[in-house]
């Protein structure tokens, strides 16, 4: 499935190094080593492992990709810009992912990167934002009406915004408008391809997770496969028609392999990420009636029943807010790469084709730069304080450098109609039963999947 291009070079044909004997760190627990700590929370765990080590640089022990964790701003810069072309996306990503998304954005480097990212950019130019905004709207009017029924009932508010962004994404990004069996059967396999990708058997046998996960891809890829020549010879302006009538630098349309494969990706890459920060939202609004009504507040005084494209500047909070749900509960908690060379950092030397790891909820905390962490207030965002300022790569959610998210904008546009509509509708208390565990991976979630009471208002 993983087309391997004749003219990458030598790297992506070598093994990973897993001698880390003389990284910062130490081996973690035996056989398991690091790896139960660190799929549970590798941002408790990198804390814990600079408080012991006191370095930026720690050998991490895991099952499937020992290798070093990076961390501080100086290191992202570092790893994100790379300007000596010294970090491998595709060998980040191919040990575990590889083979759900093989020949994707993500999986490539350089010029072989450059050439996948073009066939994304018209669906995400301001135009075509534009038209996704109205079309969202519509979706969410609809499904908040319907959520009416459940008023004054307590509600799993993650399963609720799952689903519906799942109905976002069927429509927006393929253009599949029935609400019927297919849209039902596109999103099972949607699901068991996301949950694929945690597999903790690396073997293939019938119905275990990595099955499902790879049969719910292959559904996906015959699925956007067989779209391509209509979608092609229409006038469509879902994501997909853009990616279909999208051609390369030589003028040629990509392949319907590439095609399939940056859509199932860009699923993947959209869809948990957002759900997550909506989902975090919820929480710390409820945690904070003063802030909730602020935003409430910020929300009516725009006077409209929804947010067009041209207003999502018009609630600055709300993008406040947004901004430190991503520092204290960042979407993407792990950003995987491999070294393509030998490297010196912070005076510890790396060999080449080792695995590296950054975590940037950890820099995203840092008491030497942010002020009381530990809290939550969207304040230190705000113009006059502006705390994410101090260092480019202090406040990374969306990357950096030429993998930085290209739906960047779309997310906060997803996020802030949805927000603007829901705080206007509806007011909401939460309903956990006692401290709930806050999940990290697969997705950074409430593990009791935010109860709330939804309140009409
Ligand atoms: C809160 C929401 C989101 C967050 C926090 C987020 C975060 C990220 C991060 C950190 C990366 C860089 C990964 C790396 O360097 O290895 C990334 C890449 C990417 N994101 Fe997002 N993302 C979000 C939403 C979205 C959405 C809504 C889309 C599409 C509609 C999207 C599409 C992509 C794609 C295609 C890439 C790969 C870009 C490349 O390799 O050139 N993301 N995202």
């Amino acid at each position: 499935m993983v087309r391997v291009t004749a003219n990458y070079d030598d790297y992506i044909h070598e093994p990973s190094n897993e001698n880390l004997d003389a990284i910062p760190g130490d081996n973690g627990l035996p056989l398991v080593g690091h790896t139960l700590a660190f799929y549970k929370d590798p941002y408790a765990w990198a804390c814990k492992q600079y408080q012991k080590h006191g370095s930026l640089v720690l050998r991490t022990n895991i099952w499937g990709g020992k290798g070093v964790t990076l961390l501080g701003p100086d290191l992202m810069e570092r790893v994100y810009l790379d300007p000596g072309r010294d970090f491998s996306s595709r060998m980040g990503f191919m040990a575990r992912v590889g083979i759900f998304f093989g020949n994707s954005v993500i999986m490539e480097d350089f010029g072989h990167h450059r050439h996948q990212r073009r066939i994304l950019q018209t669906a995400f130019k301001n135009d075509s934002l534009k038209h996704y905004t109205a079309e969202i709207n519509g979706i969410y009017d609809r499904a908040l009406d319907e959520w009416g029924k459940d008023s004054d009932k307590t509600i799993l508010f993650f399963s609720y915004i799952k689903e519906l962004l799942l109905e976002v994404a069927a429509e927006v990004f393929i253009g599949e408008k029935d609400r019927g069996e297919a849209m039902r059967k596109m999103n099972q396999a949607f699901i068991d391809c996301t949950n694929g990708t945690m597999y903790i058997v690396p073997f293939r046998f019938p119905g275990n997770t990595l099955d499902k996960g790879l049969r719910g891809r292959k559904f996906l890829e015959d699925k956007f496969r067989a779209l391509v020549p209509i979608k092609r010879a229409g006038d469509g302006l879902d994501m997909l028609s853009h990616f279909c009538r999208e051609k390369d630098e030589d003028g040629e349309f990509y392949t319907d392999e590439e095609i399939a494969s940056q859509t199932i990706f860009l699923l993947f890459a959209a869809h948990d990420t957002t759900t997550a920060a909506i989902t975090h939202t919820i929480y710390y609004l409820a945690r904070h009636p003063e802030i909730k009504q602020r935003l409430y507040e910020e929300c009516k005084a725009v006077g409209k029943d929804a947010l067009d494209y041209e207003d999502l500047d018009a609630v600055p909070y709300m993008q406040q807010i947004f901004l430190e749900v991503q520092r204290v509960r960042t979407s993407t908690p792990i950003v995987p790469r491999r070294t393509i060379r030998e490297l010196e950092l912070n005076g510890v030397k790396i060999p080449a084709h080792t695995m590296i790891f950054t975590v940037p909820r950890f820099t995203h905390n840092m008491p030497e730069y942010w002020t009381a962490p530990e809290t939550f207030d969207p304040d230190r965002f705000s113009p006059e304080r502006a705390e994410h300022k101090q260092h480019a790569f202090l406040f990374h959610p969306f990357g950096g450098g030429a993998h930085k998210c290209i739906g960047m904008h779309f997310s906060q546009m997803e996020y802030k109609c949805f927000l603007y509509k829901f705080m206007l509708r509806y007011d909401f208390e939460s309903r956990h039963e006692g401290e709930p565990f806050m999940q990290t991976l697969p997705l950074p979630k409430p593990a009791d999947l935010m109860p709330i009471k939804l309140i009409k208002r």
